[in-house]
């Protein structure tokens, strides 16, 4: 069944509309956005999807395609709380929440959503989830919200609901992608720069089956280290501090390490920007291995099988290309980069088995663009 089909199956009328958010891989920058750094993600072809028809009471009804067809209802303006029996729409409520917090003029809905976002892979199911329902919402008000707009409330809803300190990076990809395109987003000005992936370059994404369950402790951990840091050295944001400023500032080993990694991911971040623009893979692939190193030794958010299975495409790619782990990390997935002609051999030859020992889910991925209507008949 499409959604569509879905949607009126549960709601006895067909959709107004459908949207489609997707999710985003980040090519390098990991832990930076809300250090007020620098990312490069894409937005990517897996996606989340919603159809809605506008209500005139005030209600959000939402039926979940993935999950046999859950229904949960609720006012935006009611208070934001979490529901253990229904957990999976905790993000669609943050959302409607932080749309009403804005005073944002919502019509009631009813809403169906599906994806194809893994989820637990560090591919953003949550916030394409977000940016996908607010646009389907804004759409049946009539309202045009910019992108980094858009992303801010997605963000907010997470901060401040769902209680994960995430940045900006993912809502933003998801909301402003560009087909054939990176995208460096300087965190603090939310500026987004579209930077041309080299043709016949081929983006892989290879999921470690390793499942970030419960790593909101850890993720809100290191932001707040990145934040002492920070304030030790007397500055805004890791953004504005360097690596002399790092050895002469009074921090303890860890939190040093911390710093270090962010101070010269930022770095790595824009050189990066530079070497797709110049088509350089073999540049790129030297900045995404010091990525992954100073996000195992520094940073310390990979696990050893994530470890292993960018250590093995690392050397299938070999120095046309590269392999990190990408997302907030404790596990999920690895993006690589090759020459579109070799991405298969690669594939062929990778060993990497994940824990419960069958073959990893791999996506062969293309920079799509962002969140926007859909044709209903695409979405099955
Ligand atoms: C998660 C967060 C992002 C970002 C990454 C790490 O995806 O949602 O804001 O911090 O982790 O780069």
């Amino acid at each position: 069944m499409t959604l569509a089909q879905q949607f009126a199956a549960a709601f006895g009328a067909p959709p107004a509309l459908t949207v489609r958010a997707p999710g985003r891989v980040n090519l390098i920058g990991e832990h930076t956005d809300y250090n007020d750094g620098f990312v490069l993600p894409c937005a990517i072809g897996v996606e989340s999807r919603i159809a809605a028809r506008p209500r005139s009471d005030g209600l959000i009804r939402v039926t979940a395609c993935d999950f046999g067809g859950a229904m949960a209802e609720w006012q935006p303006d009611d208070a934001f709380a979490a529901n253990a029996a229904e957990p999976w729409a905790d993000y669609i409520r943050a959302m409607t929440t932080a749309m009403a917090q804005r005073g944002l003029a919502l019509t009631g809905a009813d809403i169906a959503v599906s994806g194809t976002v893994p989820k637990g892979a560090g591919l953003s199911s949550s916030a394409s989830l977000m940016v996908g329902i607010g646009t389907a919402l804004a759409a049946l008000a009539g309202l045009t919200i910019a992108p980094a707009e858009m992303a801010l409330m997605a963000q907010a809803g997470e901060c401040d609901h769902v209680g994960v300190r995430c940045g900006i990076m993912d809502q933003l990809a998801s909301a402003s992608g560009l087909r054939g395109h990176a995208l460096l987003i300087d965190c603090r000005s939310l500026a987004v720069q579209p930077v041309a992936l080299p043709q016949g370059a081929q983006i892989l994404i290879v999921h470690s089956g390793v499942a970030r369950g419960l790593v909101e402790g850890a993720y809100n951990e290191r932001r707040a280290q990145c934040e002492a840091a920070a304030a030790a050295m007397g500055v805004a944001a890791l953004r504005d501090a360097d690596l002399a400023m790092l050895e002469r500032a009074p921090l303890d080993p860890l939190t040093l390490a911390r710093a270090r990694h962010v101070v010269t991911e930022n770095a790595r971040v824009l050189a990066a920007a530079e070497a797709l623009a110049a088509g350089d893979l073999s540049a790129m692939g030297e900045l995404m291995a010091a990525s992954h190193a100073s996000m195992r030794d520094d940073f310390q958010i990979t696990v050893p099988k994530v470890d292993a299975l960018v250590a093995e495409l690392q050397a299938l790619i070999g120095p046309e290309g590269g392999a990190r782990m990408t997302g907030g990390g404790f596990g999920g997935a690895v993006v690589a980069l090759c020459p579109a002609h070799r991405a298969e051999a690669v594939l062929d030859a990778l060993t990497y088995r994940k824990p419960d020992g069958t073959p990893p889910l791999i996506l062969r991925e293309t920079a799509c663009d962002g969140a926007g209507p859909a044709m209903t008949e695409d979405m099955t």
